[in-house]
């Protein structure tokens, strides 16, 4: 039975999208290479072989998609600045020509009441300052602060809401740790050394929005996801808990409470120097929440982390291709957060990935498992809200079918379908008309 939502009257919905999974037009108007245009070069990589360097051709589509969000009637979009787009070797001399996209990309979402959220980093770190040894190298923290200081400049003027990183604990453990990213190293001290790093570049950047943008409401957006032992054992308990410290806690830790966590703050204590965590805890306005569903952990003595990914029961419910669903995962995620940090909280990413989605004989995308899984997720996080969690917005992860890292264009994530074959094509999909309901109405049908 529909049923209104009970959120508050200013609840935000929106929707995210990133720079590299949908811009395309990689070696266009001046672009350097990111480390994902590397990546995608790498033989085995990438699934298929896909890359970047079309996308989505959001490069030259953005007023159509922008369009499409206009319909469905989101409040906010979230998107990522390409840092080689506007700084082509990360430094030095900017990309007029990548500057002015952003410019109409921010002015075309205002005109149509949109506001946006502006994400200075979604993985795509400049392969020139890779070279000079990327996040691992200290210098990173400047890089960073100087490109935030150009973007503050820049857009300022009409961007109020800024995001530091989004998921920085999958770019770091996975580049740098686990081979499954971008830069793909397998060296655990590079991670601990990028992690860190990372942590201070986003204290500089913070205080550069914050000096720079009169009126700015700053965060950052995190993954967090429970962590289970794959079996309970003392070894699979302890990989769960140490694998809950990286990937849950190394990063808003010390962002928010000014330390890291306990577990693993012996790890990171060789690459600190004196007031490193007053650095890198600068207040902030609210925490990005991206969720998906739990994850489980094993003990794995070859891996340099010394854990792994483990296998869920073998009974969980997930759509076909997709990633488990426990939407009572997300509502103890949101609860967890509200206690732990104690700010409002948004959720910068949610969604799912139908394998079978495709046009019906009629052209059109009924993905009627996305409408549940959001049905089920919103759910949770409205009784999450009930419960006394404070969330102050929802952006659906995706606007678009796009490029989705590791597993190329064979997963799709979007509210909207593309044909990347024919023309690209957009076709709203049924989940798309959903939440333009949900939206228009409070009411979820
Ligand atoms: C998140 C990423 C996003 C997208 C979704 C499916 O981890 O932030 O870019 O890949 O997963």
């Amino acid at each position: 039975m529909a049923k209104s939502t009970g959120l508050r009257p200013d609840f935000l919905w929106g929707v995210s999208t990133s720079a590299y999974q949908i811009e395309g037009a990689a070696a266009e108007d001046g672009r350097g290479a990111s480390i994902w245009d590397t990546h995608c070069r790498i033989k085995g990589r990438v699934y298929n072989g896909d890359t970047g360097d079309v996308a989505c051709d959001h490069y030259h589509r953005y007023g159509e998609d922008i369009a499409l969000m206009k319909d469905i009637g989101v409040a906010a979009y979230r998107f990522s600045v390409s840092w080689p787009r506007v700084l082509p070797r990360g430094r030095g001399q900017a990309n007029a020509k990548g500057l002015d996209f952003y410019d109409r990309v921010i002015d075309t979402c205002l005109e149509a009441g949109i506001q946006p959220w502006l994400c200075l980093y979604h993985w795509d770190l400049p392969q020139a300052l890779d070279d000079l040894g990327g996040w691992p190298n200290r210098d990173v923290a400047g890089w960073f602060a100087d490109y935030a200081t150009l973007i503050a400049r820049r857009y300022g003027d009409r961007v109020k809401h800024f995001a530091t990183f989004n998921e920085p604990n999958v770019s770091t453990l996975f580049g740098y740790a686990m081979n499954w990213c971008a830069p793909a190293c397998v060296d655990r001290v590079a991670y601990l050394r990028a992690a860190h790093h990372l942590n201070l570049s986003h204290g500089a950047a913070i205080d550069v929005l914050r000096d720079m943008v009169p009126g700015a409401s700053l965060g950052v957006v995190h993954n967090r996801q429970i962590v289970h032992p794959e079996k309970d054992t003392d070894d699979d308990r302890r990989a769960a808990a140490v694998l809950d410290a990286h990937w849950n806690g190394i990063f808003p830790d010390p962002q928010i409470l000014g330390h890291y966590p306990a577990l693993i703050a012996d790890e990171l204590e060789p690459f600190m120097q004196a007031g490193d965590l007053a650095r890198i805890c600068r207040p902030m306005d609210w925490f990005g929440l991206n969720h998906y569903g739990p994850i489980w952990a094993k003990a794995d003595e070859t891996t340099q982390m010394k854990f792994a990914w483990g296998n869920g029961p073998q009974d969980a419910p997930h759509p076909e291709l997709g990633w488990t669903i426990y939407p009572d995962a997300f509502k103890d995620e949101l609860l967890l957060l509200t206690k732990r940090y104690k700010m409002p909280i948004y959720v910068t990413e949610n969604g799912c990935n139908v394998g079978e989605d495709k046009p019906d004989a009629n052209g059109e995308v009924i993905d009627r498992p996305r409408i549940s899984y959001f049905k089920a997720y919103i759910s949770a996080m409205i009784e999450a809200v009930k419960q006394g969690a404070d969330v102050r917005g929802y952006f659906v992860w995706s606007l678009l079918d796009n490029f989705e890292w590791g597993s190329g264009y064979g997963n799709r994530f979007g509210l909207i379908y593309v044909d990347f074959e024919n023309g690209q094509k957009r076709i709203p999909k049924q989940s798309s008309k959903w939440y333009a309901d949900l939206i228009r109405t409070g009411v979820m049908g």
